[in-house]
C-alpha cells in the first residue's frame, strides 16, 4: 500500500453504489479496501478497478493499486471480526468508513404481513451491520487525523417524509440506522460521522426506471467520505445538503 494515501474502507462495493464509491475514492488518491460477501466478486470488482487505476494512472505514477478486496459479510459478527484482524495486518489506520451493504428483500411489501425473518434478516444486514463495523473498526479510525463515517442510509427512512408503506422492514432499518448515527455521533466526538441518502440510483436494488445514475448516487456518499467539512457531524444528507430524519 502506498504511504501517505488516505485509507478507506467501502463494504458491500462489489457491485452498485459501493464499487462506484470505491472508484471515485480511488481517483481522489485513496487507497480502498473493498468489502465483499463473496470473494470471486470481491477479487474481481478490485481486479477491475486497478486495471482501470494502472490504465488511467490514478496512482499518479506511484501505484496502480488503489484498491484491496476484503472479505466482509456484514451480517455475521464473526465475519466483521476477522475482517478487522485481516485489515490490522495490512494497516493500522482507516481514515473513513462507508457503511454501504444494504438490502432489500422480495417479500417486502407490507407492514401488518412482513415475516419475522424478513425484519430480521434486513436489521441484521442494514443497521447492526454498521453499528457492528463501526466497532470493529473505530481503534483504526482513532489513528486518522479526521476519521468518517458514513451510513449509507435512504430516504425510505426519513420520518420526515418517505417511511409510508413501502418496503417497511428496509425502511424501517434505515430509520434506525440514522439512531445509529446519531449515536455514534455522539460517542466519537472527534469524527464526523453522518447518514446519507444517495437519492434513487439504477443499481440491482433500484431498478432500472431510478432516476439518478450511480455515479450521481455515488458523488454525495464521496463527498461525505473525503471533503465535506469535517466539523458537520450527526447529520441527514442527500446532494450535500442537510435533510430533516
Ligand atoms: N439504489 C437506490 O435507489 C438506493 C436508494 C437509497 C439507498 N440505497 C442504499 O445504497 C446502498 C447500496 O445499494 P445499491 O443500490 O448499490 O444496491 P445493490 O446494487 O443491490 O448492491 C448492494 C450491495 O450490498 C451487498 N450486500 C448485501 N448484503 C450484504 C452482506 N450481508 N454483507 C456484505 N455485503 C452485502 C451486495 O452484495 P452481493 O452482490 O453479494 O449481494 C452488494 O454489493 C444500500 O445500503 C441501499 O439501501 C440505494
Amino acid at each position: 500500500m502506498t504511504k501517505g494515501k488516505r485509507i478507506a474502507l467501502v463494504t458491500g462495493a462489489n457491485k452498485g453504489i459501493g464499487f462506484e464509491v470505491v472508484r471515485q475514492l480511488a481517483r481522489k488518491g485513496f487507497h480502498v479496501f473493498l468489502g465483499a460477501r463473496n470473494s470471486d466478486a470481491g477479487v474481481a470488482a478490485a481486479q477491475k478497478l486497478n486495471r482501470e487505476a494502472e490504465e488511467e494512472d490514478y496512482g499518479k505514477g506511484r501505484s496502480g493499486i488503489t484498491a484491496t478486496f476484503i472479505k466482509i459479510d456484514v451480517s455475521r459478527p464473526d465475519s466483521i471480526r476477522r475482517a478487522a484482524e485481516e485489515f490490522s495486518r495490512k494497516s493500522d489506520r482507516l481514515d473513513t468508513l462507508v457503511n454501504n451493504a444494504g438490502i432489500l428483500l422480495d417479500d417486502d411489501k407490507d407492514v401488518l404481513m412482513v415475516a419475522p425473518e424478513t425484519f430480521e434478516t434486513t436489521l441484521r444486514t442494514n443497521t447492526l451491520g454498521a453499528l457492528l463495523l463501526a466497532q470493529a473498526f473505530v481503534p483504526f479510525l482513532k489513528k486518522s487525523d479526521a476519521p468518517r463515517i458514513v451510513n449509507v442510509s435512504s430516504g425510505g427512512g426519513q420520518l420526515a417524509d418517505g417511511a409510508d408503506g413501502w418496503a417497511p422492514a428496509y425502511c424501517i432499518s434505515k430509520t434506525a440506522l440514522n439512531g445509529v448515527t446519531v449515536q455514534l455521533a455522539a460517542a466519537l466526538p472527534k469524527f464526523a460521522v453522518n447518514s446519507v441518502c444517495p437519492g434513487w440510483v439504477r443499481t440491482d436494488m433500484g431498478g432500472a426506471s431510478a432516476t439518478r445514475s450511480v455515479a450521481e448516487g455515488a458523488s454525495g456518499v464521496v463527498w461525505l467520505a473525503s471533503e465535506a467539512p469535517h466539523s458537520m457531524t450527526g447529520k441527514f444528507f442527500r446532494d450535500r445538503k442537510v435533510i430533516p430524519w
